[in-house]
């Protein structure tokens, strides 16, 4: 088999600069519990609902009956998160050793780390002077990594605690504890603990914050997916509620994914986050429409505006209404949205075009630089709104994803480019990772980067999943525990794929004298480093169990093309 790749100038094409990205959405527990480095779950004991008694699952109870008595009740001092813990320690001096309290388990333990600091804050409010031991702790409570002792001012009025815990020694699956030895009641709401060393102090969890940064992306989509959308409307995503100081923020029930989410990671963070990976924000928001409700377009108006809002709150000068909002929260200057897309898969609901159309004229006149993008697919016919780009979604077994490296070949040249905002391998070709499912996407991605004349973005989905939980998905790409993270095959080919955006595309042929050819797919590109020093990397996939000698030739390479002289980092994908 031979790979003919001709770099002569005149055929050589400059592939757009954010070609490839990422994508995050709230799913398999990603943010809350993963990136997002909070490490108490269910902090503001919101996740059992607004009605009391409820449910406080994750935290559970250090004594018995007859010692204490914990109950949810409506009297916080947060309006939006009106639940709050009370705990009445009914023992006094006869309390068992270590006293009664609650524990938190974090999500699926908290890693606690020798020498590090931890910030605690939490609300409490006591009638009468309190003493109280806030620990960390193995998972059976039996070793004590860290403690401090709060005492707590008898008064009527919520007091905000505000303390360092420093531990000594490391426990990968620790807790935090609050006890008491003393008869009284104590309320608690708002229990936070962060590690103080997180990404840039923008409490993102290092390790896997290097793992995004490793891929270089050059978007940021967000955050969502269905997590966008919901089940209902109700539980849908609300920017709005998910930004200004973390204690006042509702937190909300993703049903499409089926957990509760505090939003500490909210619209804000994502902002910031795409800035800190020096990608572009594309925030994806909802069109009115969940999986179950919609809303009819004649009422679509207030979601319009909601959505304006939330490009003043990015945009807008420290000034303006939401853009001191945002400056209030330590981000003077703007976050240059320059792309939105107006919904998720939710082409062909009743509302749909209706709702887009509503959105687009808004968005449009508002912001005209923005680039919108329409959830209706235009690769095989014209689409029948004005978009600047559309989604493009495709899971698919190896085989038929590999057969889709041509998929765009055929596309109109002329009108809205593509955003292939997810794409992978899934079902029995992926289980939880696998090098078929890498290839088969590789070969994909070599179609991309050929047709990136038409093709503006792509993405996998979905990022990451904690390993600790069931997964709903398989497979996400990087997997974490409280501690340790790998990426799986499809996290390290996109990795081959990190110098494409801005690169130079040239066209490759492969001939053959069999059929072999068939199961290949390949694609050339050149870049210049920092440094100046020129690149070309060669991608082949052989999709086939049989190994393939090729002969590799290169014609038109210009003679300051460095292709040879250091070893090839990723210089080719085989099987
Ligand atoms: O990536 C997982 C899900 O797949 C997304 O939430 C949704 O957009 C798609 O159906």
């Amino acid at each position: 088999v031979t790979l003919k790749i001709d770099a002569s100038p005149k055929l050589a094409r400059k592939i757009p600069d954010t070609l490839l990205g990422v994508f995050f959405e709230e799913m398999g527990r990603g943010g809350a519990g993963g990136l997002w480095a909070e490490l108490v779950s269910n902090r503001g004991f919101e996740a059992g609902g607004p009605n009391t008694p409820s449910n406080i699952d994750p935290w559970l109870i250090i004594g018995d009956d007859s010692s204490i008595f914990v109950e949810t009740d409506r009297t916080s001092c947060f309006r939006k998160n009106i639940v709050a813990l009370r705990m009445e320690v009914l023992c006094n001096n006869d309390c068992p050793a270590g006293g009664v309290g609650i524990y938190n388990p974090g999500f699926w333990g908290m890693n606690i780390e020798d020498g590090k600091t931890y910030n605690l804050v939490m609300y409490v409010k006591s009638p009468q002077t309190a003493s109280l031991t806030v620990s960390l702790t193995s998972s059976d409570g039996s070793r004590n990594l860290a403690s401090i002792t709060i005492l707590v001012a008898g008064k009527s009025n919520w007091i905000k605690v505000k303390q360092k815990l420093v531990p000594q020694g490391t426990d990968r699956t620790s807790r935090l504890q609050i006890t008491s030895e003393k008869k009284g009641v104590v309320w608690f709401d708002q229990v936070s603990l962060m590690p103080a060393d997180t990404y840039k102090g923008h409490g993102f969890r290092n390790g896997l914050v290097s793992m995004l940064l490793d891929l270089k992306p050059r978007f940021l989509r967000f955050p969502g997916g269905c997590f966008v959308q919901g089940g209902w409307l109700r539980n849908a995503f609300r920017w709005r509620e998910s930004i200004g100081p973390w204690e006042e923020r509702p937190g909300h029930f993703g049903d499409c994914w089926n957990y509760w989410t505090d939003d500490g990671l909210g619209y804000f963070e994502f902002l910031q986050l795409s800035e800190d990976l020096g990608a572009a924000p594309i925030w994806v928001f909802n069109s009115g429409l969940s999986y179950n409700d919609e809303v009819d377009t004649a009422a679509i108006a207030p979601f319009v505006k909601d959505v304006l809002d939330s490009l003043e709150f990015a945009r807008g000068s420290a000034n303006s209404s939401w853009g001191s909002v945002r400056a209030a929260m330590g981000h003077p200057e703007p976050f240059p949205i320059k792309y939105a897309a107006i919904g998720n898969e939710d082409c062909g609901k009743q509302f749909y075009n209706g709702n887009y159309l509503k959105f687009y004229s808004a968005i449009r006149e508002a912001y005209p630089d923005i680039q919108l993008i329409s959830n209706c697919d235009g690769s095989s016919g014209p689409l029948d709104h004005s978009a600047d780009l559309y989604d493009f979604h495709v899971y698919a077994d190896a085989k038929t994803l590999f057969s889709m490296k041509n998929t765009f070949d055929k596309t109109s040249r002329i009108g809205p480019k593509a955003f292939v905002s997810e794409y992978a391998v899934w079902k029995t070709d992926a289980g939880r990772g696998t090098l078929l499912a890498a290839l088969a996407e590789a070969a994909f991605l070599t179609g991309l980067e050929k047709n990136s004349d038409v093709v503006e973005m792509a993405c996998h989905a979905p990022l990451f999943v904690n390993d600790d939980i069931e997964k709903k998905w398989n497979p996400d790409v990087i997997v974490f525990n409280t501690w340790q993270h790998y990426g799986t095959p499809s996290y390290w080919m996109q990795l081959l794929f990190r110098e494409s955006s801005g690169s130079i595309v040239h066209p490759t042929t492969i001939s053959s004298s069999s059929s072999s050819n068939v199961s290949l797919a390949a694609s050339a590109v050149t870049w210049k480093d920092s440094d100046n020093s020129s690149f070309l990397r060669v991608k082949i996939v052989n999709f086939e169990s049989v190994a393939v000698q090729v002969t590799i030739s290169t014609t038109g390479l210009q003679a300051s093309i460095d292709c040879c002289d250091r070893p090839p980092l990723f210089s080719h994908l085989a099987m």
